[in-house]
């Protein structure tokens, strides 16, 4: 055989290999594309079919601000704690030692009455908001914790607050119900913003 004919026969092989190979790495590739695709969607899948709600008390607006920027965020249901008996002004007034959320904070058996019916039974995730009084959750939320079984769902504590953080009012919130799943939640300050309502959602 001549050297021509030898020389062409080993260039045909490596053309063919080399074609194999390709179409063999873009099955692999078009395969994993698919993978993640399907993975992705069952994503998707999986948490539009969680029902999500924001439950939030909200004494003079801060909270209940927060609270729309989260349902703008998530695909959820907004609920407001309304208390029987509003809170006033003087209600609120904690440099008076006797005001109403005063005495309430300072007595463990306080448990103020809820006016509105708040059906949790059809959610699987609930954020769950409030004002920091004296470093801790206002009582109507623990009133809120015993009219309602959230034991094996996941709850979000949120809250707002002049400058104390979160962490207290989330051990008051474990201690008293350690069936729930709390997961950790966030502090958040009168000029929060929705970009960072909705950067804290996605992450
Ligand atoms: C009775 C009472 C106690 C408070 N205690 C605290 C506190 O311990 N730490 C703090 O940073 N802010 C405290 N604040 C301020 C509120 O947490 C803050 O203004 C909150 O954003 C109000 O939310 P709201 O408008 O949703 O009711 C207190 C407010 C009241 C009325």
């Amino acid at each position: 055989m001549s050297k021509k004919i030898i020389t062409l026969i080993v260039g045909i092989v490596i053309v063919v290999c080399c074609v194999g190979c390709s179409n063999n790495n873009s099955n692999k590739t078009n395969t994993t594309e698919n993978q993640n695709n399907n993975e992705t969607q069952e994503e998707n899948i999986n948490n539009n079919d969680k029902k999500i709600a924001v439950i939030y008390f909200s004494a003079t607006g801060t909270t209940k601000k927060v609270a729309e920027y989260i349902q703008n965020t998530t695909n959820s249901d907004l609920i407001e704690i309304i208390p029987k008996e509003k809170y006033t002004d003087s209600d609120l007034n904690y440099e008076n030692n006797n005001s109403r959320a005063n005495k309430e904070q300072n007595d463990s058996k306080a448990r103020p009455e809820i006016k509105n019916t708040i059906n949790t039974d059809n959610y699987d995730i609930i954020y769950l908001g409030y004002p920091i009084w004296w470093g801790d959750v206002p009582k109507i939320i623990l009133t809120f914790l015993d009219n309602h079984n959230l034991n094996g769902k996941t709850v979000i504590p949120f809250c707002t607050s002049g400058s104390s953080p979160i962490s207290n009012s989330l051990n008051t919130l474990k201690n008293y119900n350690s069936d729930i799943n709390w997961l950790d939640g966030k502090r958040f300050s009168s000029n929060t913003t929705q970009d960072e309502i909705s950067s804290w959602i996605k992450n």
